[in-house]
C-alpha cells in the first residue's frame, strides 16, 4: 500500500459579495437574525457569466501550481457537487475540458461530505497504484438554485457559491511523513428528504420538470433545520473520534481541525463538546457562507497560504451533510 499526500491547495471564491443587508432586501430576514443563528456575515454569489466549472478551474489550476504540476500530469480528476452544472454529464466533464487532454474524471455526489468521500477515494485510488496523480475539486453554485424570497429564507441565507481543490498523489519519501491517516464515512439514507431539493429528478413521471413541480417550488432546497443540527452535532464529534483512533493519534496533537461550514454554532458545539480549544479550530463561514463540498478544501486552502498548517501538523476535517451523509479525516500535512 502506498502513502498518498496532499501536495497542493487551491480555492476560488466569485468577486460578487451578497451580504446580509443585502438579503434584507429581497426576503424578510435581519443581519442580526443571520449572524445570531449561523455566523453568516457575507457570501460570494456568481454573475450571469460563471459556471460551476470556471470556478472549480480557477481553484484546480491554483492546486496544480502548488503542487508544482501540469495540468496533463494528473491521472484521474474527482469532483463533488451538489450542484452539478448540467443533468449530464457531470461538472468533472467541463473542468477537463478546461484542463485539456483526456484524463478520467468524475462526479461524486455527498453533498457537504462530498470531499472527504472523495479524499476516501482519492487515497484509495493513489494507495493501490492505480492512479498516482488524483486532482480533487469541491465546486458549488448555490445561488442560482435558491429561493430568495421570504419563503426560502431558512436556508437561502446560508448558502455560498466557491470551490475548492486539492492534489492527492503518492508519496513513495521515506523521510516525508505525510499522509493521509485515515478516512471515516458515514451515512443515513433514511434521512434523505430532511434536507433535499426534489426536483428536477428521474423520480417524476413522466417528466422530470413540470408547471406543478415549480408551482410547489420543488427545485429548491428545503431543509429541517433542527432536525439537521441536532444530527450534526451528534455525529460530528462522533466520527471525528473514530478517525482519531483509525489513524492512532490523540486529540491533543492535533494542530487544527476543519469543520465542515454549515453553522458557525454546530461548530462551536462540536468543538466545546470535545473541549477542542477555540486557537486550533478555524471557520470561514462569515466570509463564504455554506460552500457544501467546497467549503473544506476552500479552508485547507486558507490556512496553507496563510502559515496555519505547517508540515508535519496533523490537521483533522470532519463535516456533516444533507443524506444524511457525514466523514472524518486525519491527515499528516
Ligand atoms: N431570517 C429571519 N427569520 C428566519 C429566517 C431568516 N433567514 N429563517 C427562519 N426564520 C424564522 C423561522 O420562520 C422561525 O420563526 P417562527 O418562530 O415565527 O416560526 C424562527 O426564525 C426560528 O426558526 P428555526 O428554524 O427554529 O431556527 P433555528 O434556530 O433552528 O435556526 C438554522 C435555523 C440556522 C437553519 C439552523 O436550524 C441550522 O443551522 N440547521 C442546520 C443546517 C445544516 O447543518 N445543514 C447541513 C449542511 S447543508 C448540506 O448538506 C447541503
Amino acid at each position: 500500500m502506498l502513502r498518498a499526500k496532499i501536495s497542493g491547495t487551491g480555492m476560488y471564491v466569485p468577486e460578487r459579495r451578497v451580504t446580509n443587508k443585502d438579503l434584507e432586501r429581497l426576503m424578510d430576514t435581519s443581519d442580526e437574525w443571520i449572524r445570531q443563528r449561523s455566523g453568516v456575515v457575507e457570501r460570494r454569489w456568481v454573475t450571469a457569466s460563471e459556471k460551476p466549472a470556471d470556478l472549480a478551474e480557477k481553484a484546480s489550476r491554483q492546486a496544480l501550481e502548488s503542487a508544482g504540476l501540469e495540468p496533463g500530469e494528473i491521472d484521474c480528476i474527482v469532483l463533488a457537487t451538489l450542484s452539478a452544472q448540467a443533468e449530464f454529464p457531470g461538472t468533472s466533464f467541463f473542468l477537463q475540458e478546461r484542463l485539456g487532454g483526456t484524463t478520467p474524471c468524475f462526479d461524486l455526489r455527498a453533498q457537504c461530505s462530498g470531499f472527504l468521500y472523495g479524499l476516501s477515494v482519492a487515497k484509495g485510488f493513489v494507495a493501490s497504484g492505480q492512479f498516482r496523480r488524483v486532482l480533487l475539486v469541491g465546486a458549488e453554485v448555490h445561488s442560482t438554485g435558491l429561493d430568495v424570497s421570504t419563503e426560502g429564507r431558512d436556508v437561502t441565507v446560508l448558502f455560498g457559491d466557491g470551490a475548492g481543490a486539492v492534489v492527492v498523489e503518492a508519496n513513495a519519501d521515506a523521510d516525508d511523513l505525510s499522509d493521509i491517516l485515515a478516512v471515516r464515512l458515514h451515512a443515513e439514507g433514511r434521512y434523505a428528504t430532511k434536507l433535499w431539493t426534489e426536483a428536477p429528478g428521474s423520480a417524476h413521471w413522466p417528466v422530470r420538470m413540470s408547471q406543478e413541480l415549480l408551482d410547489r417550488k420543488a427545485h429548491f432546497p428545503r431543509m429541517e433545520g433542527r432536525f439537521v443540527f441536532k444530527h450534526a452535532v451528534s455525529r460530528m464529534p462522533e466520527v471525528l473520534k473514530e478517525a482519531l483512533e483509525d489513524a492512532g493519534v490523540k486529540r491533543d496533537d492535533v494542530a487544527l481541525f476543519l469543520f465542515h461550514q454549515a453553522n458557525l454554532r454546530i461548530n462551536e458545539y462540536v468543538a466545546g463538546s470535545l473541549e477542542i480549544p477555540t486557537a486550533r479550530v478555524r471557520n470561514n463561514i462569515d466570509r463564504y457562507g455554506n460552500c457544501s463540498a467546497a467549503s473544506i478544501p476552500i479552508l485547507l486552502a486558507e490556512a496553507e497560504r496563510d502559515g496555519a498548517l505547517k508540515r508535519g501538523d496533523l490537521v483533522a476535517l470532519t463535516g456533516f451533510g444533507s443524506g444524511f451523509s457525514w466523514a472524518s479525516a486525519i491527515l499528516r500535512w
